[in-house]
């Protein structure tokens, strides 16, 4: 099964344990939550885990209604207990690699590390399934661990987020920015770049074209 390890407890346990801590990952989720309007009333996130997006953008729109996915039964316990008392959030058991559940429409669609996992053709549809979702005007932001061009720069990047590259996630399948923006201009995005980029962690964003934010 794909991303299989996020199926264990021991490999969330770890993510969680150690999600604060990857360098710079405050700096770039400070440049998506800029990005996003705080007038966005519906958002969605792509691969949730334990909703830390989502109480991050909370913070300054409390008046936002969010949908978070994921298909790892502790990680939807974990985004479920954190947001007990919000009713404001729903949490919604879904495998990325199917096709987008029927949800209705978004001002902002949103994912944090975890489209890495699929693989690059499902990545492909996936972008495509988030622009027919989005409002016009809606953004879709996708906080991401992106490849490096050369293998150097890959255990670069491992040395300097001080993992050991056997702690790699078995099902990454990284793939660089320049595929990814080029796809999300194809499909229809508007204002297409990379907001923010440390090593192997990038953030893409692409907007729906319409009605000015
Ligand atoms: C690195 S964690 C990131 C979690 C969260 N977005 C964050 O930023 O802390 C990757 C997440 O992607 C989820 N994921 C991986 N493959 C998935 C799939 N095929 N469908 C849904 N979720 C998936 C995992 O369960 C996990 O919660």
């Amino acid at each position: 099964m794909a991303s299989e390890e996020w199926t264990t407890a021991e490999h969330v346990d770890r993510y969680l344990q150690r999600a604060d801590e990857y360098p710079r990952r405050a700096e770039g989720e400070s440049v998506l939550l800029e990005q996003v309007p705080r007038g966005a009333r519906r958002i969605l996130d792509l691969g949730t885990g334990d909703g830390r997006l989502l109480a991050l953008l909370r913070v300054d729109r409390p008046a936002m209604v969010g949908v978070g996915l994921d298909f790892s039964a502790l990680m939807l316990d974990a985004a479920r207990a954190r947001f007990a008392d919000d009713p404001g959030v729903e949490i919604v058991e879904h495998d990325l690699v199917q096709p987008l559940p029927a949800l209705g429409r978004f001002d902002a669609v949103l994912s944090s590390m975890a489209i890495h996992h699929l693989e690059h053709e499902r990545k492909r549809s996936l972008y495509g399934e988030v622009f027919e979702l989005l409002e016009p005007g809606g953004i879709f932001a996708n906080f991401e661990h992106v490849a490096s061009p050369t293998r150097r720069l890959h255990l670069a990047f491992f040395a300097a987020i001080g993992e050991p590259l056997e702690h790699e996630d078995p099902s990454d399948r990284l793939l660089d920015v320049e595929s990814q923006l080029a796809w999300l201009r194809e499909i229809g995005f508007d204002d297409v770049d990379c907001y923010w980029k440390w090593l192997e962690t990038a953030l893409l964003i692409g907007v729906k074209p319409g009605i000015q934010r």
